[in-house]
């Protein structure tokens, strides 16, 4: 039997982001609270993880079985325990892949945004805490994805030039910034606290959610802020295609869970087909909608969206 040890329960690692009182504050007021969070809570990639030899892909889960792209399916029915694991560490290796290539824009957009005149003081204070962990986090992601899948799944999104109304682009980059962390953050936080699972596995969703927590809540509050600053000069024809534009992005941002290189990395025949029909699925329809849910209630609520985008 392979080795499955446990990850360290040391180091001393962030193991809680603590319950600032954060309700109706600014970003400004949230910003040094944040940092000092972030100090506090501050760990080392390099010693926060003891990584096994190798991960026993049909001994281990390492995504709850719940959160698999086809879970659900007559395809997901047809397999056996065995190539349910072993497609949940491909499954894994994915999702760690596009978070990391997520936060690669993030983490060179929220240098071009520091020191900038609405960004200076404890905002950029923070700001470098933000880049410092998103960091950390890419080079945590890297290391799980190589060691274990022996590779990272290859970035498939295209970025097509636009042109933006003012403020348009900023508001935009910080809603693409707030999809990624939520839905990132709906699977850590099913992840970080599921026995069923790899520890290894377990660990890093709770490594990256602790930090999240404090990057959702200074995202959220900051986006409403900027939206708040520049929607008054959009033209009606300018907010009805940023709004068209936003629901598009957030339902084709789920592409990227169903991957047909996973698929066949599994072993399984057929990826493409198998990405297809778990796309309409309406299990799967349904999955996305429901963990969708809380980011497009806030979109609504700030009012970035005026109806649920179609998963
Ligand atoms: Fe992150
Ligand atoms: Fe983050």
């Amino acid at each position: 039997m392979l080795a499955s040890p446990s990850a360290k329960e040391c180091n001393p690692g962030p193991e809680r982001v603590g319950k600032e009182d954060n309700a109706m504050a600014t970003s400004a007021e949230l910003a040094p609270r944040l940092s000092d969070a972030s100090v506090r809570k501050i760990w080392d990639v390099y010693s926060a993880f003891d990584w096994p030899d190798e991960i026993d892909p049909e001994t281990d889960w390492c995504m709850s079985p719940e959160l698999i792209s086809i879970h659900g399916t007559e395809v997901w029915d047809g397999l056996s325990e065995r190539q349910r694991k072993r497609l949940s560490l491909h499954e894994v290796v994915n999702f760690f892949s596009f978070v990391l290539y997520g936060e690669r824009p993030l983490i060179s957009g929220l240098m071009d945004r520091m020191y900038r005149k609405n960004t200076r003081g404890p905002i950029t204070e923070y700001l470098h805490h933000f880049v410092d962990e998103e960091n950390k986090h890419m080079i945590m992601f890297g290391m799980f994805c190589n060691r274990y899948g022996g590779k990272i799944y290859p970035e498939k999104k295209i970025v097509l030039p636009r042109e933006y109304a003012k403020g348009e682009e900023d508001v935009a980059f910080f809603c693409k910034v707030l999809i990624v962390e939520e839905l990132g953050d709906f699977y850590n936080l099913k992840m970080m606290s599921d026995p069923r699972i790899h520890p290894l596995v377990a660990r890093i969703n709770k490594v990256h959610h602790i930090d999240e927590a404090r990057h959702l809540s200074f995202g959220r509050e900051f986006l409403r802020e900027l939206f708040e600053e520049h929607r008054e000069a959009w033209s009606d024809e300018e907010m009805a295609a940023f709004r068209t534009w936003l629901g598009q992005y957030l339902a084709s941002s789920w592409g990227d869970f169903y991957n047909p290189a996973v698929y066949k990395d599994a072993g399984l025949e057929d990826g493409y087909g198998i990405r297809k029909m778990a796309l309409s699925h309406p299990t799967c329809v349904r999955f996305r909608e429901n963990a969708s849910a809380k980011l497009v209630d806030y979109f609504l609520d700030v009012g970035l969206l005026t109806e649920r985008p179609e998963f």
